[in-house]
C-alpha cells in the first residue's frame, strides 16, 4: 500500500487547502495525526501538515478495510489518505481554514508509526523548555514555531528580493579568517595543517565586504551568518544570521533609504502593516539623556531627565549632599517621574529599589509630590532647600501625586540603571506587553555617536565601535586633541528597544586613518600587524563606501512577536552554548587533540 501511495498515488492538497469548492473532488492527502476520535462507529481523525489541519473521517460503511486500519491510529503516526471532500454540513467549524468540509477516506496508509510524544504537539504547552530543546524535531512541530520558522524562510525570499532588484550582488566571504583582536571574543579553529595556528570563525563579514568595495563590485549583500563567543542572553545566539551589505559612492542617507524600503517590504509583505518612512532620527547624546542608552523603546515616555548642570547650580547649598557629590565625582544625576495616575505602592517602590540593587546601584532615590509640591516619603525631604525642590519639580514637571524616581553615581552605571528600570516600569504599569510589539511599531535611527569611549579600565580611548568608522569632517581638528569630542558616522537602526542593525560609512582616506589609529594610541606596526592586508588594500583607489548589518533572528523574533531568538532559530542554542538535542559542544579523544596540535586542560572537576 504504501509503495503505491507515493509512487503512484501522489498528494493533490495540503492539509490547509480544502473549501467548500472542493466538494465532491477525490483527493490525496499526506500528514501527521493531530488528533483521533471515535463516534458511534466512525474514526475521526484531524490530519496536520505544514500548512494546516484537515478533518478526516473513516466510516465502517464506505471501506471496512481502511476503518479497520483507521482504528489502529495514534497520535503523530504519519499517514496518507484518499478519499472525497464532502460538506460537514451544520457541522462547520469556523476556527479551522478548512473547517467547511471533511475528507471521507477510502484508502490509508500508515508511513510510519510513532511512539507517544514526550510532550504534546499543540500550541500551548507547558513543557519546560530543556525538554523542548532536545526533542527539538518535534518542538518543531508546533504551529507556533512552524509559523516563525516559515516567516524567518519568507523573509529571508523578500530580503534577496528586494536587494537584487536594487543592484546588490549575493557575495560569500569566508568563515575561517585571520584571528585579528577587538570586537567580539572569536571562536578558534586550530589548524591541522599549520601546527600550532588557529583560524577565528569570523564574527561578521566586516573586513571582507569592505575588499569587495575595492574591488569594485559596488554592492554587496549576503545573508550570512557570524560567530561571536560572548555571554548569551534572549537576543543573542553564539551563531546568528546578518542581513549584511555594503554600498559604494554613498552617504549615510544613501544607506538608511536601502534599509527604509527593505523594512517597510518585510512588514508590508509578512504582516499587512505599512510601515512610515523615513524614520525618524534621534542624535545619540540625546538618546543617552532621555532614554539612558542608544536603542530606546519610543512606544511610551517615562523619559530621563538630566538633573546634573541643576545639582551643580545649587551647589551644597541645595541640601542634598548626596547628589552634589556624585556631581563633584564627575558622575550624573538622572530622574523619572510616575504620574500620578499610575500609582505605586510603598511595597512596590521597595521592590523596585531592591530591582536597581541588583543592577548594581546602591539605592533608588525617590520623592512623592504633594498638592503644594513638597516632597515626602523621601530621604531627601528633610534637608531639600524650597529652591531646589522646586526647580527639580519644574525641571522634571512633577505634578501633584506624582513619584519622582533618581538615579546618582557614575555616568555608565546612572544610564543603564535607569534605562532598565524605564522598560521594567513600563512592563509593570501595562504601557507596553511583556513580549511583542502590541501592534505599534516604532522604528528610530540613532545616528552621531562618539568615534571613541573611554576605557577605564586600560585608561585609554578605544574605538566604540571598530576603527574603520568616518569621524565628522568638523571633528577632524580634535581627533588627537580630544578625542571624547569626535563624532562618527555610525548609524544603529532600532525598533521597539531593540537594536536592529547597525553599520557606518566606512574611512577610506589612509591619512585620517592614521590619525585614528594615532587617538587610539595603536603604533603603525600594530595597524600592520591587525590590519595589514586592508590598510594596503586602502592605498590602490577605495571608493567612498558604507554599510550596514540587520540581525536576521532578531528581525524575525520582533517581526513574529517571539519571547526569544530561541523561538525563532531552527536549532538554538542554551543561555550556556550548548545544544541540548546533539549534546554539542561535546568531548573529542586525544588523538583528535593532537593531530591538531592541541592539548586541553579543563578545569578540575
Ligand atoms: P554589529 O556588531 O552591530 O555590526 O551587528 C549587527 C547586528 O547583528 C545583530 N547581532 C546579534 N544577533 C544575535 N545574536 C548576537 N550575538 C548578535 N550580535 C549582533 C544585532 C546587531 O545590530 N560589521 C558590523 C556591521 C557594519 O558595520 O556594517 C556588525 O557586525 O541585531
Amino acid at each position: 500500500m504504501a509503495v503505491r501511495f507515493i509512487s503512484e498515488v501522489k498528494r493533490t492538497h495540503t492539509c490547509g487547502e480544502l473549501s467548500a469548492k472542493d466538494i465532491g473532488k477525490e483527493v490525496v492527502l499526506f500528514g501527521w495525526v493531530h488528533n483521533r476520535r471515535d463516534h458511534g462507529g466512525a474514526v475521526f481523525i484531524d490530519l496536520r501538515d505544514r500548512e494546516g489541519l484537515t478533518q478526516v473521517v473513516f466510516e465502517p460503511g464506505i471501506s471496512k478495510e481502511t476503518h479497520e486500519l483507521a482504528g489502529s491510529l495514534r497520535l503523530e503516526y504519519c499517514v496518507g489518505i484518499q478519499g472525497k471532500v464532502v460538506s460537514r454540513g451544520h457541522q462547520v467549524n469556523p476556527k479551522l481554514k478548512t473547517g467547511e468540509i471533511e475528507v471521507r477516506a477510502t484508502e490509508l496508509t500508515i508511513f510510519n508509526r510513532s511512539e507517544p510524544t514526550p510532550f504534546p504537539i499543540e500550541d500551548r504547552i507547558d513543557t519546560s523548555e530543556e525538554k523542548r530543546l532536545q526533542y527539538r524535531y518535534l518542538d518543531l512541530r508546533r504551529a507556533p514555531l512552524q509559523r516563525s520558522i516559515i516567516a524567518r524562510s519568507r523573509a529571508n525570499q523578500i530580503t534577496r528580493t528586494y536587494l537584487t532588484e536594487h543592484g546588490f550582488l549575493e557575495l560569500e566571504t569566508p568563515f575561517m579568517g585571520k584571528y585579528t583582536p577587538g570586537g567580539a571574543r572569536n571562536f578558534l579553529v586550530p589548524s591541522r595543517l599549520n601546527p600550532g595556528k588557529f583560524y577565528a570563525l569570523a564574527e561578521s563579514p566586516q573586513l571582507y565586504k569592505q575588499l569587495f568595495m575595492v574591488s569594485g563590485f559596488d554592492r554587496y549583500f549576503q545573508i550570512v551568518r557570524c560567530f561571536r563567543d560572548e555571554d548569551l542572553r534572549l537576543d543573542r545566539q553564539p551563531e546568528f544570521t546578518q542581513i549584511d551589505l555594503e554600498m559604494s559612492f554613498v552617504s549615510q542617507e544613501d544607506v538608511f533609504a536601502v534599509i527604509e524600503g527593505l523594512i517597510q517590504r518585510l512588514w508590508k509583505e509578512l504582516l499587512g502593516v505599512d510601515v512610515p518612512i523615513p524614520f525618524p532620527r534621534m542624535d545619540y547624546d540625546e538618546s543617552m539623556a532621555r532614554y539612558g542608552n542608544d536603542k530606546p523603546d519610543l512606544r511610551f515616555g517615562l523619559e530621563h531627565v538630566v538633573l546634573t548642570d541643576l545639582i551643580a547650580r545649587h551647589g551644597e547649598a541645595g541640601g542634598v549632599p548626596l547628589m552634589y557629590e556624585a556631581v563633584k565625582n564627575k558622575g550624573i544625576v538622572k530622574a523619572m517621574v510616575i504620574p500620578a495616575d499610575k500609582p505605586l505602592s510603598r511595597a512596590e517602590t521597595d521592590k523596585l529599589e531592591e530591582y536597581v540593587k541588583g543592577m548594581g546601584a546602591a539605592g533608588l532615590g525617590r520623592a512623592k509630590v504633594n498638592e503644594s509640591g513638597e516632597w515626602t516619603q523621601s530621604p531627601f525631604s528633610k534637608t531639600i532647600t524650597p529652591a531646589l525642590r522646586t526647580a527639580i519639580n519644574e525641571a522634571v514637571k512633577a505634578k501633584p501625586g506624582d513619584l519622582i524616581l533618581f538615579q546618582f553615581g557614575r555616568e555608565a552605571m546612572v544610564h543603564t540603571v535607569m534605562a532598565n528600570l524605564r522598560v521594567h516600569l513600563a512592563k509593570k504599569l501595562g504601557l507596553i506587553p511583556e513580549y511583542g510589539s502590541g501592534g505599534v511599531w516604532k522604528f528610530l535611527w540613532v545616528v552621531n555617536p562618539p568615534l571613541f569611549e573611554y576605557d577605564e579600565d586600560a585608561k585609554a580611548w578605544v574605538a566604540a565601535h571598530h576603527a574603520f568608522t568616518r569621524p565628522h569632517d568638523d571633528s577632524l581638528p580634535y581627533l588627537e586633541s580630544d578625542p571624547g569630542r569626535v563624532k562618527c558616522w555610525r548609524y544603529d537602526v532600532v525598533l521597539n528597544g531593540f537594536e536592529l542593525g547597525g553599520g557606518s560609512i566606512r574611512l577610506h582616506d589612509p591619512k585620517v586613518q592614521a590619525q585614528v589609529f594615532r587617538a587610539l594610541g595603536i603604533s603603525d606596526e600594530e595597524a600592520r600587524n591587525k590590519f595589514g592586508f586592508l590598510l594596503d588594500a586602502l592605498k590602490y583607489g577605495a571608493p567612498p563606501h558604507g554599510g550596514i548589518a540587520l540581525g536576521m533572528d532578531r528581525l524575525v523574533m520582533l517581526l513574529t512577536g517571539a519571547e526569544s531568538l530561541r523561538d525563532v532559530v531552527a536549532f538554538p542554542k542554551t543561555q550556556k552554548g550548548t545544544d541540548l538535542m546533539t549534546g554539542a559542544p561535546g568531548e573529542v579523544d586525544e588523538r583528535q587533540l593532537r593531530e591538531v596540535y592541541v592539548k586541553s586542560t579543563p578545569p578540575a572537576k
